[in-house]
């Protein structure tokens, strides 16, 4: 059922389906393509019938030079401008079709769900944008132009053929369940390594990925032989399979179709030799040697052009499952949440791609505009508890309910804006401060600019060259840690989210700043529950409840001086910080 959805031959009527709303468009594209056919079969008629005229006559006429001439430049001229016109409309439909193609894959991918790219690097995505969309644009712009054209060229001259002398068109015709066979002997030989090449050249992909963006650690522990190595040895099986194929090219196409028409030819020549059921007429023999020429070019492009479909339906295959991909469900609910009260329900969850549970029955209640702290030690699944709770993850089992609402009934829009999360590293984009802070929304510049003032970014900004115009680089390679968690914190500020989850956010800001940040979280609590996963104990001795994680299960929860009196986890943790000031 999978394999067949996407067979070769489902593949193509899908790439084709793409022409739906240029049917019109295609149509006049094949017209001027059969027109160019037109021009390039008849020149072996007329010169046919310049000899027939010569040996008709026993001279030659100026006039009939005259006329050889003009047509041959008139025909030369046409199939050019017929060609030149073909080309350009068939690249132009590829170019639309394929952006076309690229949005929809970068759409699919923009709404997968989080576990999608824990299973796939994001590399893989890119390479299917670019590279496998590359391929596929030939399918558009070369091959079905000229599978269209040589499939009737061959045919027609085959039908001249048959027209001119049917007894030595029958002999010519045997080339065409030779011709097949070459191919599916082609196809055979050449798909494993098609399909290779493509495999490899994503993990080439992924690699370079992996080595540009971590090249600070490669250098500083010295590691660019052993990257170098993995490159090249990919490399090297690319080579390899590409030098397969060629080797498959260089047998199988031009060397055999030309030895095969040879052939044909003697066979020709023998039978009318042996058997003269036939008077051979000399105009009619030069007509069918020049068809026989024509005949192997179309062959070959025939041949020569299902090898690149071979490759482009790899690629098709792999772009086309990715399409099909089931993104993200959402609820319907398109209400804003009322309150941020939150109830969570015997949860259980794993990651798709582990299989033990990294949290296990969590039960929490958590009133409107309370303050929650989430502690534990790395790795006791903190942040995950706020992914499920901003419902980038389903839970396993139990159930979450926000503002009375079970979770899944929620839309996407609604979890969005009643739910921010502060990340530990937030993402920066390459724009200016206030576009970094305004990601794209609607919110007046006077307000980004009181929040900069409210969130320390202040000072940041003074030391920008262009203030807040400044455009910040790529990721925030230029900013600090603590910095860029400025700009996290700034960008939920200038929204009001019922529910505020910081994740560590805190952690890399000096303790003059947390202090205010502090304050703005003092006011942010009067409106929206705000759940702060921390590390610095400190920050959340005033929580109106503390929860301890330990590897994935609730061990304790209460206000600060019951958990310190209980002398559990909290209280060990507690006391360690203190020691270590
Ligand atoms: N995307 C993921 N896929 C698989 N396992 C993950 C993923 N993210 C986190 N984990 C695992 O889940 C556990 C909890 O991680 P996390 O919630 O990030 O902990 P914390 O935030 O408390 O440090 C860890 O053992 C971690 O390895
Ligand atoms: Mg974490």
């Amino acid at each position: 059922m999978e394999e067949n959805k996407y067979s070769s031959w489902k593949i193509i009527k899908r790439l084709l389906s793409y022409y739906n709303k240029k049917k019109y468009l295609l149509l006049s594209s094949c017209i001027l393509i059969l027109f160019s056919i037109i021009t390039e079969i008849s020149s072996p008629i007329i010169l046919s019938n310049f000899i027939a005229n010569i040996i008709k006559n026993h001279t030659v006429k100026l006039t009939s030079i005259l006329y050889l001439a003009i047509s041959f430049i008139t025909l030369q001229i046409s199939s050019s401008l017929l060609c030149y016109f073909y080309t350009i409309q068939f690249n132009s439909m590829s170019t639309n079709i394929i952006k076309k193609i690229r949005i929809k894959i970068l759409t699919i991918a923009l709404q997968q769900p989080m576990e999608f790219f824990d299973k796939k690097p994001i590399s893989s995505v890119i390479t299917k944008i670019t590279n496998d969309t590359e391929s596929i644009k030939e399918f558009y712009d070369t091959i079905l132009s000229s599978l269209i054209k040589n499939i009737v060229l061959f045919s027609m001259i085959l039908i001249t053929m048959f027209t001119l002398e049917w007894h030595m068109a029958l002999i010519t015709s045997i080339i065409t369940p030779i011709l097949i066979l070459i191919i599916r002997t082609h196809k055979y030989h050449s798909k494993p390594s098609i399909q290779k090449i493509k495999s490899y050249a994503s993990q080439l992909n992924t690699k370079i990925n992996e080595i540009i963006s971590g090249i600070t650690v490669i250098q500083q522990f010295n590691q660019e032989k052993k990257f170098i190595k993995k490159i090249a040895t990919l490399n090297k099986k690319i080579y390899f399979h590409k030098m397969q194929i060629l080797k498959i090219d260089g047998i199988l196409l031009r060397p055999l179709l030309n030895l095969i028409s040879a052939i044909l030819l003697s066979c020709i020549v023998m039978t009318l030799k042996l058997f003269p059921i036939v008077t051979l007429k000399i105009s009619v023999l030069h007509a069918f040697i020049n068809y026989l020429r024509y005949l192997n070019e179309p062959l070959v492009i025939i041949t020569n052009q299902q090898s690149i479909l071979q490759q482009v339906i790899v690629s098709s295959q792999r772009v086309f499952k990715f399409i099909d991909l089931p993104i993200q469900k959402y609820g319907e609910d398109t209400q804003l949440l009322q309150s941020g009260e939150i109830k969570i329900k015997n949860i259980y969850f794993s990651y798709p791609n582990t299989k033990k549970n990294i949290l296990e029955k969590i039960n929490i209640n958590i009133p409107d505009k309370s303050f929650i702290a989430l502690v534990g030690k790395t790795g006791s699944g903190k942040t995950t508890l706020s992914n499920l709770i901003s419902g980038y993850y389903k839970t396993t089992k139990g159930k979450i309910y926000l503002d009375k609402k079970p979770i899944n009934t929620l839309s996407n829009k609604t979890l969005r804006k009643s739910i921010s999360i502060v990340q530990q590293e937030p993402t920066i984009i390459c724009d200016s401060l206030i576009k970094n802070i305004s990601l794209g929304r609607n919110i007046k510049k006077k307000d980004i600019i009181k929040v900069i003032d409210k969130s320390q970014l202040k000072t940041l900004v003074n030391t920008l060259p262009k203030g807040y115009k400044s455009v910040l680089g790529k990721n925030g390679e230029s900013l600090s840690q603590g910095q860029k968690q400025l700009i996290g914190i700034a960008r939920i500020l200038v929204s009001n989210p019922k529910i505020l989850i910081f994740d560590e956010a805190t952690a890399s800001i000096d303790s003059e700043s947390e202090q205010k940040i502090q304050k703005i979280l003092s006011e942010i609590k009067k409106k929206s529950t705000v759940i702060v996963i921390a590390h610095r104990l400190s920050t959340v001795i005033d929580a109106d409840m503390i929860i301890v994680l330990n590897k994935g299960k609730i061990i304790e929860k209460g206000k600060h001086k019951k958990l310190l009196k209980n002398k559990n986890l909290y209280y060990k943790m507690y006391k360690n910080q203190l020691k270590n000031k």
